[in-house]
Parts: C-alpha cells; sequence; structure tokens
C-alpha cells in the first residue's frame, strides 16, 4: 500500500504546530514556569529547547521521513533490537492520550459554562467539589462517574476520530487548516485586551521575574527538560509518525525550527496572556499575586474562572479562552491518537478507518476512568509517571541510539541538501554530547528521587502499580511485540 502523504507544506507545518501546541501551553507551561522560579526556568527551558528540542526535531523528522513508518518501523529499522523502543512509545502516546482528553472535556465543559460563568464565585470549591466530584477517593479507589464529563469527552473523541479516520490529507491536515489559524486569531485577540488590563504588566513580571535559587536546582532542569519534549511532541511517537508522511526532498531544517520557534513562541505568549490576568485579578482584590493563583492544574480551571468573573465582557473573554484551550487541545490528541493509528496500520496492515475505530474505541473506554470522581487524582499520579520516567528516559535512550548509531554526520548532510538552510556541527554536539548527559542526569535524579521521595503523597501500592507498574508494563509489551516480529530492513 502506497503510504499517504501530506497536500502540502504548509499544511504539514500547521499540523506539526498544531500538534505541539496543546494544553502544554496553555494549561501546563504557565503553572510550570511558576512552580520552577518564574523567569528563571525560562533559562533551562531555552537552553533545553536550543541544545535538545530544535536537534531531535530535525532527527526525528529526518527519520521519519527517510524510513516512512511510525515509531516501531523506524526505530527497528535503526536497529531491529530496539524496535520494542518504538512500541514502548506508542504505549506512552496512548497512555497520554487517555488522559489528555479529559482535560479536553473539562476545557469543553468550561467553555459551555464561561458565557454566563456558571462556575459561581467560589471557583476552587466549585472545580474540586462540584465539577470533578473529588471526595476522599483516590487513583484507586475511583469513585462514580461524572457524566457531565463524560459527555464532554465523547465530543472530544468524536472530533478526533472525524479527523484521523479522514486520512492524512484529508482529515488531519485538513482540521489543522482550520483549527491553527482560528487558534491563533483568538489568542491574539485575548492578549491584545488582557495585556491593558490594570496591574497586567504586574502579572508579567512575575513571571518572568526570576528566582535564582531555583536554576541549582536539578527539579527545575528536569521540569524544564520534561516540558521541551512533552510540548514539542518528541520522543514519544508523534513526529516521527508525521514525518513519515512527509514527500522526498522535503526542507526538513525550516520545517523543524518553524515548528519549535512557533510553539515555544506560543507558549510565552500563553504565559504572558494569564499573568496578566492573574496580575489584574491581583489589583482588583488588592492583594498580592502570590495569594490569588493556585498552583498545579488548578490554574486554568480555578483561578481563571475566578478572574474571568471580574473581566470586563467575561462572556466574551471566557469564551474566547476556553474554546482556544479546546482547539490547541484536539489538534494535539489528534496527533497523540495518529502516532498510535499509524503503527497499529502498519504493524496489521489493517486500513485506516479500522484502525482508527479501534484505537478511539478502546481510548474512549480507558479515559472513562478519568471521567470519575477520583479521575484526577489518577490523572495526576500517571502523568508524572508518564513525563518524568517514561517520556525522559524513551527520549534518552532513542537519542543515543539515533546518534550514536546512526551516522548523523550523513544525516545533517541529507538534510541540508533539500533545506533552506544548512546546519552545522553543533547538531552532533548537542545530540551526541550535552543532551544525552544532561538527560542521563536528570532521569537518574528522578529515579532516585521518586524511589525515596515517591510523589504526590500516595500511597506505596498506587505509585508500584498505576506509576512503575504502569511504564513497567508498557516496556514489557514492547519487548514482546519485538520478540515477536520481523526484523525490518534498514533503509540505505
Ligand atoms: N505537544 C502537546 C502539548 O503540548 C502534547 O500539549
Amino acid at each position: 500500500m502506497k503510504r499517504e502523504q501530506w497536500g502540502s507544506r504548509a499544511g504539514f507545518i500547521l499540523a506539526a504546530v498544531g500538534s505541539a501546541v496543546g494544553l502544554g501551553n496553555i494549561w501546563r507551561f504557565p503553572y510550570m514556569a511558576y512552580e520552577n522560579g518564574g523567569g528563571a526556568f525560562l533559562i533551562p527551558y531555552l537552553f533545553a529547547m536550543i541544545t535538545a528540542g530544535i536537534p531531535f526535531m530535525i532527527l526525528e523528522f529526518s527519520m521519519g521521513q527517510k524510513n516512512r513508518g511510525s515509531a516501531p518501523i523506524t526505530l527497528g529499522k535503526i536497529n531491529a533490537k530496539f524496535e520494542w523502543l518504538g512500541w514502548f512509545q506508542i504505549g506512552i502516546a496512548a497512555t497520554i492520550a487517555v488522559y489528555y482528553v479529559a482535560v479536553i472535556g473539562w476545557a469543553i465543559s468550561y467553555f459551555g459554562m464561561s458565557f454566563d460563568q456558571s462556575w459561581g464565585t467560589d471557583t476552587n470549591a466549585y472545580f474540586f467539589g462540584e465539577y470533578l466530584g473529588l471526595g476522599d477517593n483516590s487513583p484507586t479507589n475511583l469513585g462514580g462517574m461524572q457524566w457531565k464529563i463524560a459527555g464532554a469527552m465523547v465530543l472530544a473523541w468524536a472530533i478526533t476520530y472525524a479527523a484521523i479516520a479522514g486520512g492524512v490529507k484529508a482529515g488531519i491536515e485538513r482540521a489543522a487548516k482550520i483549527m491553527m489559524p482560528v487558534l491563533f486569531i483568538m489568542v491574539v485577540g485575548l492578549i491584545a485586551r488582557m495585556i491593558f488590563l490594570p496591574g497586567a504588566l504586574d502579572g508579567v513580571n512575575y513571571l518572568f521575574q526570576p528566582d535564582f535559587s531555583k536554576i541549582m536546582d536539578m527539579k527545575v532542569w528536569a521540569a524544564a527538560y520534561g516540558q521541551i519534549f512533552f510540548t514539542l511532541s518528541i520522543g514519544f511517537a508523534i513526529m516521527l509518525a508525521y514525518s513519515s508522511y512527509l514527500p522526498e526532498k522535503s526542507d526538513i531544517n525550516n520545517n523543524a525550527f518553524m515548528t519549535v520557534l512557533l510553539n515555544c513562541g506560543f507558549s510565552i505568549i500563553a504565559g504572558i496572556m494569564i499573568f496578566s490576568v492573574l496580575g489584574y485579578m491581583a489589583q482588583e482584590q488588592g492583594k498580592p499575586l502570590t495569594d490569588v493563583v493556585s498552583a498545579g492544574v488548578g490554574l486554568a480551571f480555578v483561578t481563571l474562572p475566578a478572574a474571568i468573573n471580574l473581566l470586563p465582557a467575561p462572556y466574551i473573554l471566557g469564551p474566547l479562552f476556553f474554546l482556544a484551550l479546546v482547539v490547541a487541545g484536539l489538534s494535539s490528541q489528534i496527533s497523540i491518537i495518529e502516532a498510535v493509528v499509524s503503527a497499529v496500520i502498519d504493524k496489521m496492515n489493517w486500513t485506516r478507518k479500522k484502525a482508527a475505530s479501534l484505537v478511539c474505541g478502546i481510548g474512549f473506554i480507558i479515559s472513562m476512568a478519568f471521567a470519575t470522581d477520583g479521575g484526577l487524582l489518577l490523572l495526576d499520579l500517571v502523568d508524572h509517571f508518564v513525563n518524568n520516567v517514561g517520556i525522559l528516559t524513551s527520549c534518552l535512550i532513542e537519542i543515543v541510539l539515533m546518534a550514536w548509531l546512526v551516522k548523523l554526520a550523513d544525516i545533517r548532510a541529507y538534510v541540508n541538501k533539500y533545506s533552506d538552510f544548512t546546519i552545522t556541527g553543533w547538531f552532533e554536539l548537542c545530540l551526541r554530547f550535552i543532551t544525552p548527559i544532561m538527560l542521563a542526569i536528570i532521569v537518574s535524579t528522578n529515579f532516585i528521587d521518586l524511589v525515596s521521595d515517591g510523589y504526590g503523597g500516595y500511597a506505596k501500592f498506587e505509585l508500584m502499580t498505576l506509576g512503575w507498574g504502569l511504564i513497567a508494563l508498557l516496556a514489557v509489551v514492547g519487548i514482546i511485540i519485538n520478540i515477536k516480529s520481523e526484523p525490518q530492513k534498514a533503509e540505505a
């Protein structure tokens, strides 16, 4: 079967940016920056972007395009013993997809509520209590279903399915061509209003004011690297799948730079937008900013709704904000599921519709666990392990494998041949030395911390099953598929 292809270069870039720009930029980046030293977080973040994000994006784009296959195929072609890593990445993508869609579901609900701010004045009690139904639940005691969340998730799954079943060009590319311009227009409109609110600049200053005591903290570096890989959708099968639909002679360098810079620029803009609102809210309430901000997942669903209550024309700005969150989330969810679907198509030789139906069907059922009373806690635990152990370990192994088993100088010559501008020796320097060394330090620190301190006060049993157990399971499943597979033929 002939491999599908993107219809145009712009279509590919919009889809890649659509994958990168997601909940990670609007929901995750601002609270990560806030929790990890504000402006000081930007130093490791930008360092990770330049030394890991850009070169790794070029590497994934070129390997996907050259090998014309999903992650297991590409990694298996580099070395037959490493096909399991591709499946491990597919497992990670599938795991992310089932909880990511829950956050999109929350955003859909909040979009509906934002027209009349029916979340009320106590947005904290509303979000955790009435909306999520969080009582004395735990990740292993999920309680009952929250049907309004489940309903919103059905809508998110339906849109994801429609885009993927429609095909690379007629489904995914078309969706990106609609969603991305809409998203950018909404965000530009929002920021143009928010930045002029009284007190907004105090909020922005707060975001950029560096707390340098944090810069020596390894946890801040780990957070920055984790955020870069997550936000750029690299190292967990997505960009390998997307670039496998690129035609020959594509301009890899320019595409990769554009994707990374647009994405990271978008994160900073989203941060400015959110902190402008927080600054405004602090001024309105006459309180210091630290008193009005709730850290973590609550930033977008607790603090923002409270701030929207105070805004002029909340019935316009509120829906715009939550619709932006929904659109950004959906275009990423499509790519996360496509990573899985493309691997199933490659492996089973199924039609796209059949593979998409199976993946979305099973994904939908599993994702319902996150629509329960304890769903948020399950999400928090799984997300922590997936990001801090799963993605980072997967990136470390993939980069070592590709940078040391593949001749990077040949890759550099290959991408330079068809690109508007050429890349130099920093590409090899970053991928062979700087990034693996940084990742090795970060991954080992994360392991040691998690083993000795656990995470978030969860019970040992929960950490061992839903944290470590889940990651181990994904690796074992990958290894079993690898053992049973025929070796892939390497690309000349
Ligand atoms: N790259 C996607 C995001 O940042 C997964 O949300």
